[in-house]
């Protein structure tokens, strides 16, 4: 981790804003945080009472400080020394673009104006930014925030090569494992990947061809386990034996034309939307959302745990050592 002690502030406190709040706590930085709603401080510490034995269990520096946050009244004093500014405000784009517009009116040239946006776009969200929009960049990261170590780093044509830099520095320095994009493009990589296999899963839904519970299992006894360790990419190498991905596609090529995919959006009806919520909460099985949380956390820690001592795999390399 850095040497140095970051001020971080934290726009937008919710599942991310959190996520993001406990992974800079953890690394011992300093961070301020602001959400138009009332109750932050027990949103975050009913977080970070979550998150913190699964830190823990995964080894945290001396410096890592639970407390080491303030909730500010306004977006104005949230900003007040930090050299980051991440926004984690609801995914709506006219939201975005006003609210980094606002952002870029107050922080100093100096700071970086990070937005966690699962897919939109830096050159649609700077639209109404009149000061220096080349500091405002995409960083995308995962849920939880505090252990999955991929964030994903793009800018838009504004954007200066020397603020991507200093975006990238930041979160390597946190522990993060930054992806920048070469381009921009909707969705960015992760998320063009994940959303193309939800939506193929919520047409099988809708269609009465699988449950919530079979597509879960599906992958998670499945493709998910070796996704921990390989990508997709690789993983289709492998699987085409001493001829690796040259076999596979000359063997398999002529298959992808056959209808495993619909690759549309399926229409999100009430009926869908139901059965897909009645699923999930058949799939839990009376476990409330902590218990899930503690669950996956048990089980990420135990694989990246695993993943790092056998020096195998993506979350070990280029994170904090943890060991
Ligand atoms: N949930 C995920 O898995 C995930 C993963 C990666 C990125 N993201 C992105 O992170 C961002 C936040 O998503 P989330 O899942 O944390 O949403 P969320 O609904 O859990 O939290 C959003 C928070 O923003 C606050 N908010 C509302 N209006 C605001 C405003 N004008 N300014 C600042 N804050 C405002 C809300 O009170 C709420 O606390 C979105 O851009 C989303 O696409 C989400």
């Amino acid at each position: 981790m850095s040497e140095e002690k970051l001020t971080i502030a934290c726009i937008g406190m919710g599942v991310i804003g959190c996520g993001w709040a406990t992974h800079f706590l953890g690394q011992g930085h300093n961070v301020r945080v602001w959400d138009p709603v009332e109750g932050v401080e027990e949103r975050l510490n009913s977080y970070l009472d979550l998150a913190w034995p699964a830190m823990t269990e995964l080894g945290l520096p001396e410096e890592a400080n639970r407390e080491n946050f303030i909730v500010c009244e306004t977006v104005d004093q949230t900003i007040e020394g930090a050299c980051l500014v991440q926004e984690n405000a609801p995914e709506r784009l006219e939201l975005k673009m006003d609210l980094i517009a606002e952002l870029d009116e107050i922080c100093s040239s100096d700071v970086v104006i990070a937005s966690s946006t699962s897919g939109y776009l830096i050159s649609d969200m700077t639209q109404r930014c009149k000061k220096h929009p080349e500091r405002v960049v995409v960083g995308h990261p995962f849920n939880p925030v505090y252990l999955l170590p991929l964030v994903e780093v793009v800018g838009g044509p504004k954007t200066s090569q020397e603020n991507l830099i200093k975006a990238q520095e930041i979160y390597e320095s946190t522990g993060k494992l930054v992806l920048r994009l070469d381009k921009e493009v909707d969705g960015f990589i992760s998320d063009r990947l994940q959303e193309a296999m939800w939506r193929e899963a919520l047409h099988m839904v809708a269609n009465g061809e699988a449950t919530v519970e079979q597509l879960d299992l599906a992958i998670t006894a499945g493709p998910g386990l070796r996704w921990a360790l390989m990508g997709p990419m690789l993983t289709f190498h492998l699987a085409g034996g001493e001829g690796g991905m040259a076999h596979m596609l000359d063997h398999f090529g002529p298959s992808l034309k056959s209808p495993w995919t619909r690759l549309e959006a399926p229409e999100l009806t009430k009926e869908l939307r139901d059965a897909v919520v009645n699923g999930c909460e058949e799939e839990a099985a009376g476990r409330k959302v902590a218990d899930l949380v503690s669950e996956r956390d048990r089980g990420l820690v135990a694989i990246i745990k695993a993943l790092r001592k056998s020096e195998v795999g993506t979350p070990g390399k280029g994170s904090q050592d943890g060991t």
